[in-house]
Protein backbone atom coordinates (compact mmCIF):
# COMPACT_ATOMS: atom_id res chain seq x y z
CA UNK A 1 0.00 0.00 0.00
CA UNK A 2 1.19 3.84 -0.73
CA UNK A 3 0.68 5.72 2.56
CA UNK A 4 -0.87 9.53 1.13
CA UNK A 5 -0.90 12.01 3.90
CA UNK A 6 -4.07 11.14 6.21
CA UNK A 7 -5.56 9.68 3.34
CA UNK A 8 -6.53 5.62 3.38
CA UNK A 9 -3.56 3.60 1.70
CA UNK A 10 -3.88 2.98 -1.81
CA UNK A 11 -2.99 0.01 -3.69
CA UNK A 12 0.39 0.57 -5.85
CA UNK A 13 -1.77 -0.24 -8.98
CA UNK A 14 -3.42 2.54 -8.42
CA UNK A 15 -1.11 5.45 -7.55
CA UNK A 16 1.60 3.96 -9.89
CA UNK A 17 2.38 3.84 -13.24
CA UNK A 18 2.79 0.65 -15.33
CA UNK A 19 5.29 0.80 -18.05
CA UNK A 20 5.04 -2.23 -20.89
CA UNK A 21 8.13 -3.67 -22.03
CA UNK A 22 7.74 -5.80 -25.48
CA UNK A 23 11.21 -8.23 -24.43
CA UNK A 24 12.01 -8.75 -28.57
CA UNK A 25 12.86 -5.15 -28.76
CA UNK A 26 13.07 -3.27 -25.26
CA UNK A 27 16.80 -4.64 -25.02
CA UNK A 28 19.41 -7.05 -26.26
CA UNK A 29 21.78 -8.17 -23.39
CA UNK A 30 23.56 -10.70 -25.20
CA UNK A 31 24.45 -9.00 -28.79
CA UNK A 32 22.10 -12.30 -30.49
CA UNK A 33 20.05 -9.23 -32.20
CA UNK A 34 16.74 -10.17 -29.69
CA UNK A 35 15.72 -8.48 -27.07
CA UNK A 36 16.52 -10.53 -23.73
CA UNK A 37 16.01 -10.97 -19.65
CA UNK A 38 19.60 -9.54 -19.49
CA UNK A 39 18.70 -6.53 -21.51
CA UNK A 40 15.77 -5.39 -19.58
CA UNK A 41 17.82 -6.00 -16.41
CA UNK A 42 21.00 -3.75 -17.70
CA UNK A 43 17.72 -0.76 -18.25
CA UNK A 44 16.10 -0.53 -15.24
CA UNK A 45 18.03 2.17 -13.92
CA UNK A 46 16.69 3.65 -16.55
CA UNK A 47 12.78 3.16 -15.83
CA UNK A 48 13.77 3.49 -11.87
CA UNK A 49 16.80 3.72 -10.58
CA UNK A 50 15.00 3.58 -7.10
CA UNK A 51 15.86 7.54 -6.21
CA UNK A 52 13.14 9.54 -6.49
CA UNK A 53 15.29 12.95 -7.60
CA UNK A 54 17.26 10.45 -10.23
CA UNK A 55 18.40 12.75 -12.82
CA UNK A 56 18.28 9.83 -15.71
CA UNK A 57 15.28 7.96 -14.35
CA UNK A 58 11.84 7.91 -15.99
CA UNK A 59 10.43 7.44 -12.45
CA UNK A 60 7.62 4.41 -13.18
CA UNK A 61 6.06 1.44 -10.79
CA UNK A 62 5.61 -0.95 -12.22
CA UNK A 63 6.91 -3.24 -15.74
CA UNK A 64 4.33 -5.63 -17.43
CA UNK A 65 6.35 -7.92 -20.02
CA UNK A 66 4.57 -8.93 -22.58
CA UNK A 67 4.81 -12.89 -22.97
CA UNK A 68 8.56 -14.32 -21.96
CA UNK A 69 7.81 -18.34 -22.23
CA UNK A 70 8.79 -20.67 -24.58
CA UNK A 71 7.14 -20.31 -27.71
CA UNK A 72 7.65 -21.82 -31.44
CA UNK A 73 6.81 -17.41 -32.09
CA UNK A 74 4.40 -17.85 -34.49
CA UNK A 75 2.46 -15.32 -33.16
CA UNK A 76 5.90 -12.89 -31.73
CA UNK A 77 5.60 -14.60 -28.16
CA UNK A 78 1.18 -14.98 -27.75
CA UNK A 79 1.65 -18.48 -28.55
CA UNK A 80 3.19 -20.25 -25.66
CA UNK A 81 4.47 -24.25 -25.43
CA UNK A 82 5.69 -24.12 -21.91
CA UNK A 83 3.77 -22.04 -19.33
CA UNK A 84 6.77 -22.44 -16.83
CA UNK A 85 9.62 -22.03 -18.75
CA UNK A 86 11.38 -19.02 -19.97
CA UNK A 87 11.98 -18.92 -24.15
CA UNK A 88 15.84 -19.83 -24.35
CA UNK A 89 16.28 -17.19 -26.90
CA UNK A 90 15.00 -14.75 -23.57
CA UNK A 91 17.15 -16.42 -21.17
CA UNK A 92 16.60 -18.60 -18.00
CA UNK A 93 14.67 -18.85 -14.90
CA UNK A 94 17.77 -17.89 -13.20
CA UNK A 95 17.71 -14.82 -14.95
CA UNK A 96 14.37 -14.09 -14.91
CA UNK A 97 14.46 -14.51 -10.87
CA UNK A 98 17.43 -11.83 -11.08
CA UNK A 99 15.47 -9.18 -13.01
CA UNK A 100 12.73 -10.02 -10.54
CA UNK A 101 14.76 -9.15 -7.30
CA UNK A 102 16.73 -6.40 -9.43
CA UNK A 103 13.25 -4.75 -10.14
CA UNK A 104 11.71 -4.85 -6.48
CA UNK A 105 15.06 -3.89 -5.36
CA UNK A 106 14.59 -0.62 -6.97
CA UNK A 107 10.91 -0.45 -6.04
CA UNK A 108 9.48 -2.00 -9.50
CA UNK A 109 6.76 -4.37 -9.33
CA UNK A 110 6.56 -7.22 -11.55
CA UNK A 111 3.62 -8.16 -13.92
CA UNK A 112 3.52 -10.90 -16.24
CA UNK A 113 1.47 -11.32 -19.69
CA UNK A 114 -0.45 -14.55 -19.08
CA UNK A 115 -1.94 -15.80 -22.19
CA UNK A 116 -4.53 -18.99 -20.78
CA UNK A 117 -7.46 -18.12 -23.82
CA UNK A 118 -4.90 -20.37 -25.43
CA UNK A 119 -1.89 -21.87 -26.11
CA UNK A 120 0.22 -22.78 -28.81
CA UNK A 121 -0.68 -26.03 -30.98
CA UNK A 122 3.05 -27.17 -29.90
CA UNK A 123 2.15 -26.92 -26.35
CA UNK A 124 2.16 -30.91 -25.25
CA UNK A 125 -1.56 -30.49 -23.74
CA UNK A 126 -2.16 -29.96 -27.31
CA UNK A 127 -0.34 -32.30 -28.47
CA UNK A 128 -1.68 -34.90 -26.50
CA UNK A 129 -4.92 -33.99 -26.92
CA UNK A 130 -4.74 -34.22 -30.78
CA UNK A 131 -3.35 -37.14 -30.79
CA UNK A 132 -6.45 -39.53 -30.37
CA UNK A 133 -10.31 -38.96 -28.64
CA UNK A 134 -9.42 -40.96 -25.94
CA UNK A 135 -6.62 -39.59 -23.79
CA UNK A 136 -6.15 -37.77 -20.63
CA UNK A 137 -6.14 -34.69 -22.15
CA UNK A 138 -8.84 -35.41 -25.34
CA UNK A 139 -11.21 -32.42 -23.32
CA UNK A 140 -8.50 -29.84 -22.81
CA UNK A 141 -9.16 -28.23 -25.96
CA UNK A 142 -12.47 -27.51 -27.98
CA UNK A 143 -13.25 -30.40 -30.25
CA UNK A 144 -16.11 -30.56 -32.24
CA UNK A 145 -17.45 -33.55 -34.69
CA UNK A 146 -18.02 -32.53 -38.53
CA UNK A 147 -21.62 -31.57 -39.30
CA UNK A 148 -22.80 -32.90 -42.43
CA UNK A 149 -23.75 -30.14 -45.28
CA UNK A 150 -21.45 -27.76 -43.42
CA UNK A 151 -18.41 -26.58 -44.32
CA UNK A 152 -17.10 -26.11 -40.39
CA UNK A 153 -18.91 -26.85 -36.81
CA UNK A 154 -20.30 -23.80 -36.62
CA UNK A 155 -19.72 -19.99 -38.19
CA UNK A 156 -16.86 -18.65 -35.77
CA UNK A 157 -14.38 -17.12 -37.25
CA UNK A 158 -10.65 -16.45 -36.28
CA UNK A 159 -9.61 -12.73 -35.33
CA UNK A 160 -7.00 -13.00 -37.43
CA UNK A 161 -9.33 -14.06 -40.28
CA UNK A 162 -10.59 -17.03 -41.75
CA UNK A 163 -12.46 -19.83 -40.48
CA UNK A 164 -12.28 -20.05 -36.49
CA UNK A 165 -12.22 -23.82 -37.02
CA UNK A 166 -8.88 -26.46 -38.33
CA UNK A 167 -9.83 -29.98 -39.32
CA UNK A 168 -7.22 -32.75 -37.07
CA UNK A 169 -6.99 -35.86 -39.67
CA UNK A 170 -5.93 -38.00 -36.17
CA UNK A 171 -9.18 -36.82 -34.42
CA UNK A 172 -11.35 -37.03 -37.52
CA UNK A 173 -12.49 -33.53 -35.79
CA UNK A 174 -12.05 -29.93 -35.93
CA UNK A 175 -10.78 -27.72 -32.88
CA UNK A 176 -11.67 -23.81 -32.36
CA UNK A 177 -8.96 -20.89 -32.03
CA UNK A 178 -9.70 -17.15 -31.82
CA UNK A 179 -6.74 -16.27 -33.11
CA UNK A 180 -4.46 -18.52 -35.58
CA UNK A 181 -4.80 -22.00 -36.22
CA UNK A 182 -1.61 -22.70 -34.13
CA UNK A 183 -3.40 -21.14 -30.99
CA UNK A 184 -5.72 -23.73 -30.35
CA UNK A 185 -8.23 -22.88 -27.47
CA UNK A 186 -8.41 -23.94 -24.14
CA UNK A 187 -11.12 -25.84 -22.74
CA UNK A 188 -12.19 -23.90 -19.54
CA UNK A 189 -14.74 -26.15 -18.71
CA UNK A 190 -12.62 -29.27 -18.05
CA UNK A 191 -11.53 -29.42 -14.73
CA UNK A 192 -8.21 -30.56 -15.13
CA UNK A 193 -7.42 -28.03 -17.42
CA UNK A 194 -8.08 -25.26 -15.15
CA UNK A 195 -6.30 -26.89 -12.54
CA UNK A 196 -3.60 -26.79 -14.64
CA UNK A 197 -3.27 -23.32 -15.90
CA UNK A 198 -3.98 -22.18 -11.49
CA UNK A 199 -0.78 -24.00 -11.33
CA UNK A 200 1.25 -22.02 -13.72
CA UNK A 201 -0.50 -19.13 -12.12
CA UNK A 202 0.54 -20.22 -9.08
CA UNK A 203 4.28 -21.01 -10.38
CA UNK A 204 4.72 -17.12 -11.27
CA UNK A 205 3.62 -15.89 -7.66
CA UNK A 206 5.40 -18.70 -5.73
CA UNK A 207 8.26 -17.00 -7.48
CA UNK A 208 7.25 -13.79 -6.22
CA UNK A 209 5.62 -12.13 -9.12
CA UNK A 210 3.25 -9.31 -8.79
CA UNK A 211 0.25 -9.39 -10.70
CA UNK A 212 -0.88 -10.39 -14.41
CA UNK A 213 -2.06 -8.97 -17.61
CA UNK A 214 -4.58 -11.60 -19.10
CA UNK A 215 -4.10 -11.56 -22.63
CA UNK A 216 -7.48 -11.95 -24.19
CA UNK A 217 -9.16 -12.59 -20.52
CA UNK A 218 -13.05 -12.36 -22.18
CA UNK A 219 -12.80 -14.97 -24.54
CA UNK A 220 -12.02 -18.23 -21.99
CA UNK A 221 -15.67 -19.35 -21.88
CA UNK A 222 -17.34 -20.60 -25.07
CA UNK A 223 -21.30 -21.46 -25.64
CA UNK A 224 -21.53 -25.37 -24.15
CA UNK A 225 -23.87 -26.29 -27.68
CA UNK A 226 -21.65 -23.91 -29.82
CA UNK A 227 -24.62 -22.26 -31.51
CA UNK A 228 -24.06 -20.03 -34.27
CA UNK A 229 -23.13 -16.21 -33.53
CA UNK A 230 -25.56 -13.83 -35.04
CA UNK A 231 -24.70 -10.96 -38.03
CA UNK A 232 -24.64 -7.78 -37.25
CA UNK A 233 -26.74 -5.45 -38.83
CA UNK A 234 -25.07 -3.93 -41.37
CA UNK A 235 -22.19 -4.78 -40.90
CA UNK A 236 -19.43 -4.03 -43.38
CA UNK A 237 -16.07 -4.30 -41.69
CA UNK A 238 -13.22 -5.77 -43.63
CA UNK A 239 -12.25 -8.28 -40.78
CA UNK A 240 -15.20 -10.52 -41.16
CA UNK A 241 -14.95 -11.37 -37.27
CA UNK A 242 -16.11 -8.26 -36.56
CA UNK A 243 -19.70 -8.74 -38.85
CA UNK A 244 -20.79 -10.86 -35.76
CA UNK A 245 -22.09 -10.49 -32.74
CA UNK A 246 -19.73 -13.03 -30.27
CA UNK A 247 -22.53 -13.87 -27.96
CA UNK A 248 -21.39 -17.32 -28.03
CA UNK A 249 -17.85 -17.28 -27.86
CA UNK A 250 -17.14 -14.19 -25.53
CA UNK A 251 -18.06 -12.69 -22.70
CA UNK A 252 -20.59 -15.50 -21.63
CA UNK A 253 -21.14 -15.52 -17.80
CA UNK A 254 -19.09 -18.23 -17.36
CA UNK A 255 -16.06 -16.30 -18.31
CA UNK A 256 -16.79 -14.13 -15.51
CA UNK A 257 -16.53 -16.97 -13.04
CA UNK A 258 -13.36 -17.84 -14.65
CA UNK A 259 -11.84 -14.01 -13.55
CA UNK A 260 -13.21 -14.51 -9.85
CA UNK A 261 -11.88 -17.85 -9.08
CA UNK A 262 -8.06 -16.29 -10.37
CA UNK A 263 -8.49 -13.49 -8.82
CA UNK A 264 -9.16 -15.52 -5.58
CA UNK A 265 -6.02 -17.38 -6.30
CA UNK A 266 -4.32 -14.02 -6.27
CA UNK A 267 -5.93 -12.42 -3.04
CA UNK A 268 -4.39 -15.67 -1.20
CA UNK A 269 -0.99 -14.12 -1.90
CA UNK A 270 -1.42 -10.38 -0.92
CA UNK A 271 -1.15 -7.58 -2.76
CA UNK A 272 -1.04 -9.02 -6.42
CA UNK A 273 -2.42 -6.67 -9.26
CA UNK A 274 -4.86 -8.15 -11.99
CA UNK A 275 -5.30 -6.87 -15.28
CA UNK A 276 -7.15 -7.71 -18.32
CA UNK A 277 -7.41 -7.31 -21.92
CA UNK A 278 -10.89 -7.10 -22.07
CA UNK A 279 -11.16 -7.80 -25.69
CA UNK A 280 -14.88 -7.02 -26.65
CA UNK A 281 -15.64 -5.04 -29.91
CA UNK A 282 -13.57 -1.83 -28.15
CA UNK A 283 -16.86 -1.15 -25.72
CA UNK A 284 -16.23 0.61 -23.09
CA UNK A 285 -19.27 -0.25 -20.73
CA UNK A 286 -18.35 -4.23 -21.53
CA UNK A 287 -15.15 -3.46 -20.83
CA UNK A 288 -15.79 -2.37 -17.17
CA UNK A 289 -18.51 -5.35 -16.14
CA UNK A 290 -14.92 -6.76 -16.08
CA UNK A 291 -14.72 -5.02 -12.71
CA UNK A 292 -16.86 -7.86 -11.16
CA UNK A 293 -20.30 -6.25 -9.57
CA UNK A 294 -18.75 -6.86 -5.94
CA UNK A 295 -15.09 -5.72 -7.40
CA UNK A 296 -14.21 -9.21 -6.98
CA UNK A 297 -12.57 -9.87 -11.00
CA UNK A 298 -10.25 -7.52 -12.39
CA UNK A 299 -8.27 -4.35 -10.74
CA UNK A 300 -7.84 -2.74 -14.09
CA UNK A 301 -9.51 -3.85 -17.25
CA UNK A 302 -7.90 -2.64 -20.40
CA UNK A 303 -10.32 -0.91 -22.75
CA UNK A 304 -9.51 0.38 -26.27
CA UNK A 305 -12.03 3.14 -26.68
CA UNK A 306 -10.50 5.46 -25.17
CA UNK A 307 -7.03 5.13 -27.04
CA UNK A 308 -9.01 4.58 -30.72
CA UNK A 309 -11.04 7.85 -30.30
CA UNK A 310 -9.99 10.86 -32.95
CA UNK A 311 -7.44 13.40 -31.43
CA UNK A 312 -9.92 15.51 -31.13
CA UNK A 313 -10.77 16.95 -27.38
CA UNK A 314 -14.53 16.60 -27.57
CA UNK A 315 -14.36 12.58 -28.30
CA UNK A 316 -11.61 12.49 -25.68
CA UNK A 317 -13.69 14.35 -23.02
CA UNK A 318 -16.32 12.55 -24.20
CA UNK A 319 -14.68 9.04 -23.40
CA UNK A 320 -13.18 10.18 -20.36
CA UNK A 321 -16.74 11.11 -18.67
CA UNK A 322 -18.59 7.29 -19.97
CA UNK A 323 -15.65 6.00 -18.20
CA UNK A 324 -16.17 8.53 -15.23
CA UNK A 325 -19.81 7.74 -15.18
CA UNK A 326 -19.38 3.92 -15.81
CA UNK A 327 -16.17 2.95 -13.65
CA UNK A 328 -17.86 2.03 -10.07
CA UNK A 329 -16.84 3.81 -7.08
CA UNK A 330 -14.78 1.03 -5.66
CA UNK A 331 -12.71 0.41 -8.30
CA UNK A 332 -9.64 2.30 -10.29
CA UNK A 333 -10.20 3.82 -13.67
CA UNK A 334 -7.07 3.10 -15.81
CA UNK A 335 -5.66 4.65 -19.29
CA UNK A 336 -3.71 4.10 -22.02
CA UNK A 337 -2.87 5.34 -25.66
CA UNK A 338 -0.18 2.99 -27.37
CA UNK A 339 0.36 -1.07 -26.99
CA UNK A 340 1.80 -3.85 -28.94
CA UNK A 341 -1.65 -4.29 -30.93
CA UNK A 342 -2.08 -0.69 -32.63
CA UNK A 343 -0.18 1.48 -33.88
CA UNK A 344 1.89 4.04 -31.77
CA UNK A 345 -0.46 7.24 -30.89
CA UNK A 346 1.46 9.76 -32.77
CA UNK A 347 1.42 7.87 -36.23
CA UNK A 348 -2.25 7.25 -35.08
CA UNK A 349 -3.23 11.25 -34.39
CA UNK A 350 -0.57 13.16 -36.09
CA UNK A 351 -2.38 12.65 -39.57
CA UNK A 352 -5.71 14.09 -38.08
CA UNK A 353 -4.53 16.79 -36.02
CA UNK A 354 -4.79 20.23 -37.11
CA UNK A 355 -0.92 21.05 -36.40
CA UNK A 356 2.10 19.61 -37.74
CA UNK A 357 5.18 19.14 -35.22
CA UNK A 358 4.15 15.79 -33.51
CA UNK A 359 5.80 17.10 -30.43
CA UNK A 360 2.92 19.18 -29.50
CA UNK A 361 0.67 16.12 -29.74
CA UNK A 362 3.33 14.16 -27.89
CA UNK A 363 3.07 16.70 -24.78
CA UNK A 364 -0.22 17.15 -25.26
CA UNK A 365 -1.20 12.98 -24.98
CA UNK A 366 1.63 12.86 -21.94
CA UNK A 367 -0.20 15.53 -19.89
CA UNK A 368 -3.92 14.33 -20.64
CA UNK A 369 -2.47 10.44 -19.98
CA UNK A 370 -1.05 11.37 -16.64
CA UNK A 371 -3.40 13.52 -15.01
CA UNK A 372 -6.40 12.51 -15.82
CA UNK A 373 -8.25 9.97 -13.25
CA UNK A 374 -6.86 6.70 -13.40
CA UNK A 375 -3.55 4.41 -13.44
CA UNK A 376 -1.73 5.65 -16.45
CA UNK A 377 0.26 2.01 -18.60
CA UNK A 378 2.85 4.03 -20.75
CA UNK A 379 4.22 1.24 -23.79
CA UNK A 380 8.13 1.11 -24.39
CA UNK A 381 9.29 4.35 -26.30
CA UNK A 382 6.06 6.61 -25.86
CA UNK A 383 8.36 8.55 -23.71
CA UNK A 384 10.65 9.57 -26.27
CA UNK A 385 7.71 10.12 -29.31
CA UNK A 386 8.70 7.37 -30.54
CA UNK A 387 6.30 6.56 -33.91
CA UNK A 388 6.15 3.62 -36.31
CA UNK A 389 8.13 2.26 -38.41
CA UNK A 390 6.29 1.84 -41.51
CA UNK A 391 9.14 1.02 -44.11
CA UNK A 392 10.15 -2.65 -42.66
CA UNK A 393 10.79 -4.46 -46.03
CA UNK A 394 8.34 -7.55 -46.60
CA UNK A 395 11.36 -9.70 -46.44
CA UNK A 396 11.52 -8.37 -42.24
CA UNK A 397 8.56 -8.68 -40.89
CA UNK A 398 7.95 -10.88 -38.08
CA UNK A 399 3.86 -10.70 -37.20
CA UNK A 400 2.23 -12.33 -39.88
CA UNK A 401 -0.36 -13.80 -38.68
CA UNK A 402 -3.19 -11.55 -39.44
CA UNK A 403 -4.79 -12.74 -42.51
CA UNK A 404 -8.01 -11.07 -42.31
CA UNK A 405 -9.20 -11.21 -45.92
CA UNK A 406 -8.36 -13.49 -49.21
CA UNK A 407 -8.16 -10.86 -51.41
CA UNK A 408 -5.95 -8.87 -49.52
CA UNK A 409 -2.00 -8.41 -50.74
CA UNK A 410 -0.54 -6.81 -47.95
CA UNK A 411 -2.06 -8.05 -44.25
CA UNK A 412 -1.55 -5.82 -41.73
CA UNK A 413 0.96 -6.06 -39.52
CA UNK A 414 1.91 -4.68 -36.28
CA UNK A 415 5.51 -4.76 -36.14
CA UNK A 416 4.97 -0.65 -37.02
CA UNK A 417 4.58 -0.26 -33.47
CA UNK A 418 7.34 -2.92 -31.83
CA UNK A 419 10.63 -1.90 -33.49
CA UNK A 420 13.24 -1.59 -31.17
CA UNK A 421 13.75 0.72 -28.07
CA UNK A 422 15.71 3.60 -28.94
CA UNK A 423 18.63 4.21 -26.51
CA UNK A 424 20.96 6.25 -27.88
CA UNK A 425 22.88 6.65 -31.40
CA UNK A 426 24.89 4.11 -31.65
CA UNK A 427 24.61 1.03 -33.82
CA UNK A 428 20.82 0.08 -34.19
CA UNK A 429 20.33 2.99 -31.48
CA UNK A 430 22.16 0.98 -28.62
CA UNK A 431 19.41 -1.90 -29.05
CA UNK A 432 22.37 -4.32 -28.65
CA UNK A 433 24.62 -1.90 -26.65
CA UNK A 434 26.58 -0.83 -29.52
CA UNK A 435 26.67 -4.37 -31.40
CA UNK A 436 26.14 -4.05 -34.67
CA UNK A 437 24.12 -6.89 -35.27
CA UNK A 438 20.66 -6.95 -37.28
CA UNK A 439 17.64 -6.82 -34.77
CA UNK A 440 14.43 -8.43 -34.23
CA UNK A 441 12.97 -5.83 -36.41
CA UNK A 442 14.51 -2.86 -38.27
CA UNK A 443 15.08 0.22 -35.81
CA UNK A 444 13.66 3.60 -36.29
CA UNK A 445 15.33 6.27 -39.11
CA UNK A 446 14.88 8.70 -36.41
CA UNK A 447 16.97 7.07 -33.63
CA UNK A 448 19.39 9.78 -33.80
CA UNK A 449 17.78 12.40 -32.58
CA UNK A 450 14.58 10.36 -30.79
CA UNK A 451 16.67 8.22 -28.39
CA UNK A 452 17.24 8.07 -24.46
CA UNK A 453 20.14 9.51 -23.88
CA UNK A 454 19.92 12.38 -26.79
CA UNK A 455 16.33 13.21 -24.88
CA UNK A 456 17.85 13.10 -21.20
CA UNK A 457 20.05 15.61 -21.85
CA UNK A 458 17.66 17.99 -23.69
CA UNK A 459 15.30 20.06 -21.14
CA UNK A 460 12.92 20.59 -24.00
CA UNK A 461 12.72 16.75 -24.69
CA UNK A 462 9.05 14.88 -24.76
CA UNK A 463 11.61 12.13 -22.46
CA UNK A 464 11.91 15.24 -20.20
CA UNK A 465 8.45 16.51 -20.41
CA UNK A 466 7.25 12.98 -19.60
CA UNK A 467 10.02 12.87 -16.43
CA UNK A 468 8.29 15.93 -15.15
CA UNK A 469 4.89 15.40 -15.42
CA UNK A 470 5.92 11.60 -13.50
CA UNK A 471 7.41 13.64 -10.97
CA UNK A 472 4.37 15.95 -10.54
CA UNK A 473 2.01 13.28 -10.56
CA UNK A 474 3.99 11.38 -7.91
CA UNK A 475 3.94 14.25 -5.33
CA UNK A 476 0.41 15.45 -6.17
CA UNK A 477 -2.55 14.23 -3.83
CA UNK A 478 -5.15 15.59 -6.40
CA UNK A 479 -3.52 13.51 -9.25
CA UNK A 480 -3.78 10.66 -7.01
CA UNK A 481 -6.70 10.77 -5.29
CA UNK A 482 -8.51 13.33 -6.62
CA UNK A 483 -12.12 13.96 -8.56
CA UNK A 484 -12.36 14.72 -12.16
CA UNK A 485 -14.60 17.73 -13.66
CA UNK A 486 -14.23 19.29 -16.69
CA UNK A 487 -14.85 22.95 -17.17
CA UNK A 488 -16.22 22.50 -20.57
CA UNK A 489 -19.38 21.04 -22.50
CA UNK A 490 -17.63 19.23 -25.70
CA UNK A 491 -14.76 21.20 -26.15
CA UNK A 492 -13.90 21.94 -29.54
CA UNK A 493 -10.37 23.39 -29.27
CA UNK A 494 -9.03 22.37 -25.78
CA UNK A 495 -9.48 20.58 -22.88
CA UNK A 496 -9.79 22.07 -19.27
CA UNK A 497 -10.19 19.87 -16.38
CA UNK A 498 -9.90 20.11 -12.42
CA UNK A 499 -8.55 17.15 -10.08
CA UNK A 500 -10.15 17.86 -7.18
CA UNK A 501 -8.61 17.16 -3.18
CA UNK A 502 -8.81 18.26 0.07
CA UNK A 503 -5.68 19.43 0.00
CA UNK A 504 -5.35 20.53 -3.22
CA UNK A 505 -7.20 21.62 -6.68
CA UNK A 506 -5.06 21.41 -9.89
CA UNK A 507 -6.57 23.05 -13.14
CA UNK A 508 -5.23 21.14 -16.47
CA UNK A 509 -5.34 23.01 -19.69
CA UNK A 510 -4.50 21.17 -23.12
CA UNK A 511 -4.74 23.44 -25.80
CA UNK A 512 -5.07 21.29 -29.05
CA UNK A 513 -5.07 24.37 -31.29
CA UNK A 514 -3.39 27.70 -32.07
CA UNK A 515 -3.97 31.08 -29.95
CA UNK A 516 -7.37 31.39 -28.57
CA UNK A 517 -9.07 32.93 -25.67
CA UNK A 518 -9.37 30.61 -22.23
CA UNK A 519 -13.05 31.04 -22.20
CA UNK A 520 -13.78 28.67 -18.28
CA UNK A 521 -11.72 31.45 -15.89
CA UNK A 522 -15.55 32.73 -14.85
CA UNK A 523 -16.29 29.20 -13.43
CA UNK A 524 -13.51 29.25 -11.59
CA UNK A 525 -11.43 31.96 -9.11
CA UNK A 526 -9.83 34.11 -11.64
CA UNK A 527 -6.17 34.46 -9.54
CA UNK A 528 -4.31 32.79 -6.96
CA UNK A 529 -3.37 29.65 -9.59
CA UNK A 530 0.52 28.56 -8.94
CA UNK A 531 2.03 27.32 -12.41
CA UNK A 532 3.44 24.06 -11.63
CA UNK A 533 4.44 22.92 -15.03
CA UNK A 534 3.59 24.33 -18.63
CA UNK A 535 4.86 25.25 -21.87
CA UNK A 536 4.30 28.70 -21.77
CA UNK A 537 3.63 30.00 -18.12
CA UNK A 538 6.02 31.18 -15.84
CA UNK A 539 6.37 27.77 -13.74
CA UNK A 540 6.41 28.00 -9.69
CA UNK A 541 4.61 31.82 -10.19
CA UNK A 542 1.52 32.28 -8.91
CA UNK A 543 -0.88 34.14 -11.29
CA UNK A 544 -4.22 35.36 -12.56
CA UNK A 545 -5.32 32.74 -15.42
CA UNK A 546 -4.92 33.95 -18.47
CA UNK A 547 -7.36 34.88 -20.97
CA UNK A 548 -5.56 33.53 -23.96
CA UNK A 549 -4.20 30.27 -24.35
CA UNK A 550 -0.78 30.16 -26.17
CA UNK A 551 -0.49 27.39 -29.50
CA UNK A 552 -1.12 24.13 -28.17
CA UNK A 553 -0.10 25.02 -25.04
CA UNK A 554 0.04 22.72 -21.76
CA UNK A 555 -0.79 24.63 -18.30
CA UNK A 556 -0.84 22.74 -14.99
CA UNK A 557 -1.96 25.09 -12.30
CA UNK A 558 -2.23 24.24 -8.30
CA UNK A 559 -4.77 26.04 -5.84
CA UNK A 560 -4.95 25.55 -2.53
CA UNK A 561 -7.70 27.70 -1.21
CA UNK A 562 -11.56 27.89 -2.79
CA UNK A 563 -11.46 27.96 -6.70
CA UNK A 564 -15.09 28.89 -6.94
C1 LIG B 1 -3.91 -10.42 -27.58
C2 LIG B 1 -2.49 -9.91 -27.74
C3 LIG B 1 -2.10 -9.99 -29.18
C4 LIG B 1 -2.16 -11.44 -29.61
C5 LIG B 1 -3.53 -12.03 -29.32
C6 LIG B 1 -3.48 -13.52 -29.42
O1 LIG B 1 -4.82 -9.63 -28.26
O2 LIG B 1 -2.41 -8.60 -27.23
O3 LIG B 1 -0.82 -9.49 -29.41
O4 LIG B 1 -1.87 -11.55 -30.97
O5 LIG B 1 -3.96 -11.74 -28.01
O6 LIG B 1 -2.74 -14.04 -28.35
Amino acid sequence: MTAQSGQPQLPWWETGIIYQIYPLTFADGNGDGVGDLRGIIDRLDYLNDGNPNSVSSLGIDAIWLSPIYRSPMVDSTYDVSDYTDIWPTFGTLDEFDELLAAAHQRGIKVILDLVINHSSSEHPWFVESASSRDNPKADWYLWQDPVPGQAYPNNWLSYFGGPGWTYCPDREQFYYHTFHKNQPDLNWQNPDLRAAVYDVIRFWLDRGVDGFRLDASSAYSKDPQFRHNPMKYGATSQNNYKNYHHHYNKNLPANHQIIREIRALLDSYGERALIGETFIDNQMYDSISFYGAKGDELHLPLEFEFPLCAWFPGDLQRAIEKKERLTPTFAQPNYFLDNHDIPRHLSRWVECSLCIDPVTIARAAAALLLTVRGTPILYYGQELGMVDNDDIPQDRLRDQVIVISDTDDTPPSRDGSRTPMQWDASAQAGFSFGKQVEPWLPVHANYKDLNVEAELADPDSILSFYRRLIRLRRNSPALLQGSWRSLLHYPLEYLAYLREHEDETLLVVINFSYEQPFDCDDAIAPDGWEVLLSTDQPEGQTVALPKTLQPFEVSIYQHSGATQ
